[in-house]
C-alpha cells in the first residue's frame, strides 16, 4: 500500500467545506480576523487581500514550534501572577469519538490553569464520571451532581466540590446522568439548561476564571448543552489512523448550534493527544491535521506518556503525580498557549 493512503482515509475536502460553510459570516464572526479562519474560509483570498496593507495583529502572537513555553518543568508549579480573562471563559472539551483524551485534558488543563493562578471549575458532563473520579471524588461523596443541576434545577454553587488541587473545583457526575438525555426530551428549552445554570453573574459570584466542561463521547443533548453554554470548543484528537474521521460531523453540530442557539461559539483549537513522535503514522496524522485545519491545531502536542495514564489511579492530575514528566510539561504548555490566545483575542 502506498504511504499516501493514511491521508486519503479522511475526506479532507468535506471537512474543509463543513468548516468553511459553518464559518460563513455572520454566524462565525468571532473567528473572522484569525489566520485559521482565513485559511479555511472560502472567501479567504478577499480577506487576506484586506490584510495586505499591514501585519495581522495576531501574527505577533504566533508561537514557533521551537519557542519555549512561558513556563515549563518546575517553573510550571510556581503560582504566577495570572493575567485574568476579562470574563470567565467557558470551554467545552468535546469529541464524539471515545477515548481520545477529553477527560485527561479536562483534568490536566484544569490543573495547569489552576497552578498558573486561575480559578477553574470543571463540570463533569459525562455519566461515566471519570473526571470526578480522576480528581479523587468517591461516588458517595457526590451528593449533588450535574444531574441535579440540569434536571432538578439545583443551584450550581451547591454542587461544587473542592479537589486536592488548590483553585480547581469540580461539579461531579454520576451514572444518574445517563438518563438525562431521555428526561431532557420533554423539557422546554432543553438545550439551554446548562447555560442557564452558569450565567456570567453566577460565575462572577463564584470567582471563576475558566470553566471546563468534560463532554461524553456522543453528540447527545448533553454535548449540545455544553456547546450552547460555551464560548468555545476544544477538540482532542488522538494521533491514530481514523483520527480525523467524525470531525466533519462534530463541525456540522457546531454549525447547527451557532445557527440556532449560540452564534458566538468558536473553535478553541484541535489538540493532538497521545502522540508518539517516533511513529510514522502519528507524524502523518499531525501533518494531515495541520494541513487541513491550519492554525486551528494547537502548537502544543500531548505526547503518549505512561505517567498521564497512571495519574488518575492516584486521584491526581499528572502535574502533581509527576511534575517533570513529558505529559505534565505538555499540559502546562497547553495552558500557556490557551492563555496567550485569549490575550490575543481580547486585544
Ligand atoms: N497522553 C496520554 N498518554 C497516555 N495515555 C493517555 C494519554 N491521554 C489519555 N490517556 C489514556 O487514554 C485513555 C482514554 O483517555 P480519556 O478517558 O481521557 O479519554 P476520553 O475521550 O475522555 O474517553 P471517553 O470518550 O470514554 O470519555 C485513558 O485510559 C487515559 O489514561
Ligand atoms: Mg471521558
Amino acid at each position: 500500500m502506498r504511504r499516501r493512503s493514511a491521508r486519503t482515509c479522511f475526506p479532507r475536502a468535506h471537512l474543509r467545506r463543513s468548516i468553511s460553510s459553518s464559518a460563513t459570516p455572520p454566524v462565525i464572526s468571532p473567528l473572522r480576523g484569525s489566520p485559521c479562519f482565513r485559511k479555511v474560509h472560502a472567501g479567504a483570498k478577499k480577506c487576506a487581500r484586506r490584510n495586505e496593507t499591514g501585519p495581522s495583529p495576531s501574527r505577533q502572537f504566533q508561537v514557533s514550534r521551537t519557542q519555549k513555553p512561558f513556563f515549563s518543568g518546575s517553573e510550571a508549579f510556581q503560582v504566577l501572577q495570572p493575567e485574568k480573562p476579562r470574563q470567565p471563559r467557558i470551554i467545552a472539551i468535546a469529541n464524539q469519538k471515545g477515548g481520545v483524551g477529553k477527560t485527561t485534558t479536562a483534568i490536566n488543563l484544569g490543573a495547569a490553569l489552576a497552578k498558573a493562578g486561575h480559578e477553574v471549575l470543571l463540570i463533569d458532563l459525562d455519566p461515566q464520571g471519570n473526571a470526578s473520579t480522576g480528581l479523587g471524588l468517591a461516588p458517595e461523596a457526590r451528593r449533588l451532581t450535574t444531574y441535579d443541576v440540569l434536571i432538578e434545577g439545583a443551584p450550581i454553587r451547591n454542587a461544587i466540590r473542592d479537589t486536592a488541587q488548590e483553585r480547581l473545583r469540580v461539579v461531579p457526575a454520576t451514572v444518574d446522568l445517563s438518563s438525562a438525555d431521555l428526561e431532557l426530551v420533554g423539557k422546554e428549552r432543553r438545550s439551554f439548561l446548562l447555560r442557564s445554570a452558569i450565567r456570567p453573574s453566577q460565575l462572577a459570584e463564584l470567582g471563576v476564571d475558566y470553566v471546563l466542561i468534560d463532554c461524553p463521547p456522543s453528540l447527545s443533548l448533553l454535548t449540545v448543552n455544553a456547546m450552547v453554554a460555551a464560548h468555545s470548543i476544544l477538540v482532542p484528537l488522538q494521533s491514530e489512523f481514523f483520527a480525523l474521521e467524525g470531525l466533519s460531523q462534530l463541525m456540522l453540530t457546531v454549525r447547527e448550534v451557532r445557527q440556532t442557539a449560540n452564534p458566538d461559539l468558536r473553535i478553541e483549537g484541535v489538540l493532538l493527544t497521545m502522540h508518539d513522535a517516533r511513529n510514522r503514522l502519528a507524524q502523518q496524522v499531525e501533518a494531515d491535521a495541520r494541513e487541513t485545519l491550519g492554525e486551528l491545531v494547537f502548537t502544543t502536542v500531548i505526547p503518549r506518556n505512561v505517567r498521564v495514564s497512571e495519574a488518575p489511579s492516584y486521584a491526581l492530575p499528572v502535574l502533581d503525580y509527576d511534575p517533570g514528566s513529558k505529559g505534565a510539561m505538555a499540559y502546562a504548555s497547553l495552558a500557556d498557549e490557551l492563555r496567550r490566545n485569549h490575550t490575543r483575542l481580547a486585544a
